[in-house]
């Protein structure tokens, strides 16, 4: 029978303490990012990863390429349609209509994986992390700081270099289909001139015209409309208030064809966009989505938000391999384990900035200290029959040569573990 094999598009993530591998940097970087939300008094939330699939269709827009082709959708024993979440917006609002939560405001973060059924390639997977933020209840204004500020944040904390952060506003509903039409009328007369992927979102998605990778349709958008006539001119102040406040901490452009790829967007969005990721260049995106929650069935509710790719993200960090102290606890024979693990737990509680290895294989001394050093392990604790006969053990430091070993007694144990 032929190996079961992961799906295509999903990867096995695991830290193996590496910063240069994937997924250990992806675990640093969660770690760093959930920080950051926390100190800007955001929320956790955790919503399930399945989901009712119309819930989907209604929030992220059946003329989205994720609700055409992308969803993962399939009917339960009961014939009811489900989705895997493709992003967190659409099941915070849920929740918050679920609970009757829509007239507070509200600060929320995830975290989690999420399903899109992609072609594969560098930098884009069917099965992806994002961690997102969303604030509730606030109309435009200082929400909009919060997140380019949070972004910025973020960009700093890691020091990322070659990024830029794309802004721009899709202004009212109204603001946004007037110029929809605008551009249809405009493109209409180039239409044989399209390809067929612009051709069918000129009929289905118009704006998102405006971000084909198509040559010809740039050179076409050329004399476009652009969407800067058609909004108010306090969405225009804001755009370039929010860049003249943050541009000196990070690089931000206004973009008039940045447009997003979900349709509940409307007034401010943005996407910040890294020159070291090839063709899936955008590790983060959002914007405000007002209209959002009433469409879902729930009450009024201005909101804005947006999401990181982590993958994406861990892609462009550099991070040093910061780790712990590691001490490799070698018991020689197996008869004093139990001994070796009360004394171990003991450490352990003494100081909680080390790693405590206990070796719980059979083996030589020899292949365990071999093992200890191939760990990069900083100190070994040896106990053997006639350490634990004179109450003491052998400390050996393993990173320097000059430093002799020694016995010392238990005692002495937990006071060399605690100053370590
Ligand atoms: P999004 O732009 O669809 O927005 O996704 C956000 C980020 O997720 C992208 O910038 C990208 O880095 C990453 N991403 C998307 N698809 C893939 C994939 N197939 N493989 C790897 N990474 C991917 C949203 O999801 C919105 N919910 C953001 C938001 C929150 N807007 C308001 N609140």
């Amino acid at each position: 029978m032929a190996n079961i094999k992961s799906l295509t598009g999903m990867q096995d993530l695991y830290d193996d303490g590496d910063m240069k591998n994937l997924s250990s940097k992806l675990f640093e970087v969660e770690k760093r990012i959930k920080d950051i939300f926390i100190n800007y008094k955001f929320q956790e939330i955790r919503t399930p990863v399945l989901e009712d699939a119309n819930l989907f269709i209604r929030s992220v827009g059946s003329s989205s390429d994720i609700v055409n082709k992308e969803i993962y959708s399939f009917n339960d024993r009961n014939d009811k349609a489900l989705a895997m979440r493709p992003e967190g917006t659409a099941s915070v609002i849920r929740s918050i209509i679920e609970k009757k939560l829509e007239l507070s405001t509200h600060k929320l973060w995830y975290l989690g994986p999420m399903w899109r059924y992609e072609r594969p390639q560098k930098g884009r997977y069917r099965q992806f992390n994002q961690a997102g933020v969303e604030i509730l209840g606030i109309p435009e204004g200082f929400p909009e700081y919060e997140m380019i500020s949070i972004i910025c944040s973020i960009i700093q904390d890691f020091d990322l270099k070659n990024c830029v952060i794309k802004i721009n506003h899709l202004g009212t509903k109204e603001n946004k289909e007037s110029f929809c039409q605008a551009l249809v009328n405009f493109l209409e007369p180039f239409k044989k001139e399209l390809n067929e992927k612009d051709q069918e979102r000129l009929e289905k998605n118009p704006l998102r015209i405006l971000d084909s990778k198509s040559s010809e349709t740039k050179s076409i958008l050329k004399n476009s409309p652009s969407i800067k006539d058609f909004v108010d001119e306090s969405s225009i102040d804001l755009l370039n208030s929010l860049k003249n406040e943050f541009s000196d901490l990070c690089n931000i452009e206004i973009d008039h064809k940045l447009v997003r790829g979900l349709d509940y967007y409307s007034g401010f969005v943005f996407e910040a966009i890294s020159s070291e990721l090839g063709a899936q260049d955008s590790f983060l995106g959002g914007g405000r989505y007002d209209y959002l929650c009433s469409q879902l069935g729930g009450k009024e509710m201005p909101a804005i938000g947006m999401a990181i790719g982590l993958e994406r993200f861990s892609e462009i960090v550099s991070l040093k391999n910061n780790q712990k102290k590691l001490v490799s606890f070698i018991i020689q024979t197996s008869n004093l384990e139990p001994k070796a693990y009360k004394i171990a737990h003991h450490l352990r509680s003494l100081n909680k900035d080390i790693v405590l290895d206990i070796s719980l294989s059979e083996g030589s001394l020899k292949s365990k200290m071999r093992k200890a050093n191939k760990n990069n392990a900083d100190f070994a604790i040896i106990l053997g029959e006639e350490e634990l006969n004179n109450k003491s053990v052998v400390i050996k430091p393993l990173k320097d040569e000059l430093k002799e070993q020694q016995a010392v007694s238990i005692d002495d144990l937990y006071s060399f573990y605690k100053a370590l």
